[in-house]
């Protein structure tokens, strides 16, 4: 069977952008891959400095990947800490990446021309990147659109290495579904905890609700015809709720005389529609930490094994230990 694998990056609580531009289509692919899915939790670091906060926010994300369905059982679940495999091939790789290649990357570049201050880390993120995908022979990554860069150099990044030693990494697919847009925040701009515009998945229906009623639309009267795609609350919306109720509620707001409120009341309940049994189930697991825990072991125990696998292989071609 062939290896699809990705992973978050548990700056934050999981929300919904993650959701519907990577778990969801994820999941999907549970029937016809094995699939390997981690938190990205060394990638976190590169923004979060709060040590407890990055161990919440993990076993956050790994709770929301059990709610919604993922068997850990026959797919594999882990921390990218537990797996210090995946280091060892990040410094093998980074002598296979060019700095120019890393020069640029677009989210080194946003970080610069934002002016933030950059550290070694942020600048080589997409070593780490590939080195998470090539550890384990990753045959297909779904991601977002905003991945797709860091994944044609993980694939750039391969084929260097194979060129110097043989066919030993997998130069791995991208799989972006291309009907998932990006995924738009309370601000309208991309949904990104870097913006701080993110819904955060299983909030209490009460608060879900409140900052649902916080997305930004215009300010056209509620009498006059509205532009359903331009406005974020639809966007989401469409996502949420089939298509034909999305039809419906388009074409309501394209009349007229229906305002933005209601747009948001729709949405809220396809909200709850598709996420309130799941965040039943999201508090039980985060209520119950040893079973989280021991799921995250089994997960790193059988991810360490198909990591080393490889990176004995690896380590040999490269000349280190012995040639047997
Ligand atoms: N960079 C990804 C993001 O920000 C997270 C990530 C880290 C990832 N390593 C990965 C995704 C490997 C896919 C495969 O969303």
């Amino acid at each position: 069977m062939k290896i699809a694998l990705s992973g978050i990056k548990p700056s934050g609580l999981p929300h919904i952008g993650n959701y519907l531009g990577m778990i969801r289509p994820a999941l999907r692919l549970a029937d016809s891959y094995q699939c390997l899915y981690f938190i990205a939790d060394y990638h976190a670091l590169t923004t979060l400095h709060n040590g407890s906060e990055l161990r919440s926010h993990s076993l956050s994300v790994a709770a929301t990947w059990l709610a919604l369905g993922l068997d850990p059982t026959r797919n594999l679940l882990y921390r990218q800490s537990d797996v210090p495999e995946v280091m060892e091939l990040a410094w093998i790789l980074s002598c296979f990446t060019g700095k120019g290649l890393l020069d640029r990357a677009h989210a080194f570049k946003d970080a610069q021309a934002q002016q933030r201050e950059i550290s070694a880390g942020v600048y080589t993120y997409p070593i780490l990147m590939a080195a998470d995908i090539l550890a384990f022979g990753a045959d297909v990554v779904p991601v977002g659109r905003d991945q797709k860069q860091h994944l044609e150099m993980c694939r750039d990044i391969a084929q260097r290495f194979n060129h110097a030693y043989g066919d030993l990494l997998i130069v791995p697919e991208a799989l972006i579904q291309e009907e998932v847009e990006t995924i738009p925040g309370l601000d309208g701009r991309k949904m990104s905890k870097s913006y701080d515009n993110t819904v955060p998945m299983f909030l209490p229906a009460a608060q879900l609700r409140k900052l649902v009623m916080r997305i930004q639309t215009d300010s056209v009267p509620v009498e006059e015809p509205k532009l359903p795609e331009s406005a974020a609350v639809f966007q989401l919306y469409r996502h949420f709720a089939g298509a034909s109720d999305a039809e419906a509620l388009a074409e309501k707001l394209r009349a007229g005389g229906t305002g933005w409120a209601v747009a948001k009341q729709a949405l809220f309940d396809a909200m709850e529609a598709s996420l309130g049994e799941a965040r039943t189930r999201y508090r039980e697991i985060m209520g119950d930490a040893d079973k989280l825990a021991g799921v995250l072991r089994d997960g790193a125990e059988r991810a360490r094994a198909l990591a080393s696998a490889r990176m004995a292989r690896v380590r040999r071609a490269i000349g280190m230990g012995s040639s047997a």
